[in-house]
C-alpha cells in the first residue's frame, strides 16, 4: 500500500514538475546508459519515428510490410489518435492484411500519440 502510494506520488511529481525532474537529471552525472534512453520530449513526431524502427516497415507513400502513412491518415480521424497511439505499443493485427504489427513496449503514450497526430497529418 505504502509502495502505491509512493508510485503514484512519483508519478505525479513527474506530470506535475517536470522542471524539477529536469534538474534532478542534471544533477546526477551522465552514465553509459544515457545512450539507451534517448530524451525524446523535445522531439516531434516524425523525429521520434526517425529513432524508431517504423520506416522498416512503413513510409509516408507506398505501402510495404505495413500501410503507407497517407493510407492510415485516409482511413482514420483524430478521434482515433488514442487508439491507435495503444497500437503503436502493443502492436496489433487484422485490419491491413494478415501481416501484425510488431508491438514497441518501450514507446511512452505521448511519443506514441504524437507519431500517430504526424501520421494523421500525411493526407493528401
Ligand atoms: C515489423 C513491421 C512494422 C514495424 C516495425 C512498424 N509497423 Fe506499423 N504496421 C505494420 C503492419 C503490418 C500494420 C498493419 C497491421 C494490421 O493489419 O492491423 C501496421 C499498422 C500500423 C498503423 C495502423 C494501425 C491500424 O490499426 O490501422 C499505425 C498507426 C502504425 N502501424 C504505426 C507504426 C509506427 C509509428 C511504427 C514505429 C514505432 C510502426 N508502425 C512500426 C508493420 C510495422
Amino acid at each position: 500500500m505504502k509502495k502505491l502510494l509512493l508510485a503514484g506520488a512519483l508519478g505525479f511529481l513527474i506530470l506535475s514538475c517536470s522542471k524539477k525532474e529536469n534538474t534532478e537529471a542534471q544533477s546526477v552525472p551522465s552514465e553509459t546508459s544515457a545512450v539507451s534512453e534517448p530524451v525524446k520530449a523535445n522531439l516531434s513526431g516524425d523525429q521520434i519515428i526517425e529513432t524508431l524502427d517504423c520506416s522498416g516497415c512503413h513510409a509516408v507513400n507506398e505501402r510495404m510490410i505495413g500501410p503507407s502513412y497517407k493510407e492510415i491518415a485516409g482511413k482514420y480521424s483524430d478521434k482515433d489518435i488514442e487508439m491507435l497511439a495503444s497500437k503503436i505499443i502493443e502492436g496489433g493485427s487484422g485490419v491491413w492484411g494478415g501481416v501484425p504489427m510488431a508491438p514497441h513496449p518501450q514507446v511512452s503514450k505521448e511519443d506514441a500519440k504524437k507519431m500517430v497526430e504526424y501520421i494523421l497529418s500525411q493526407k493528401k
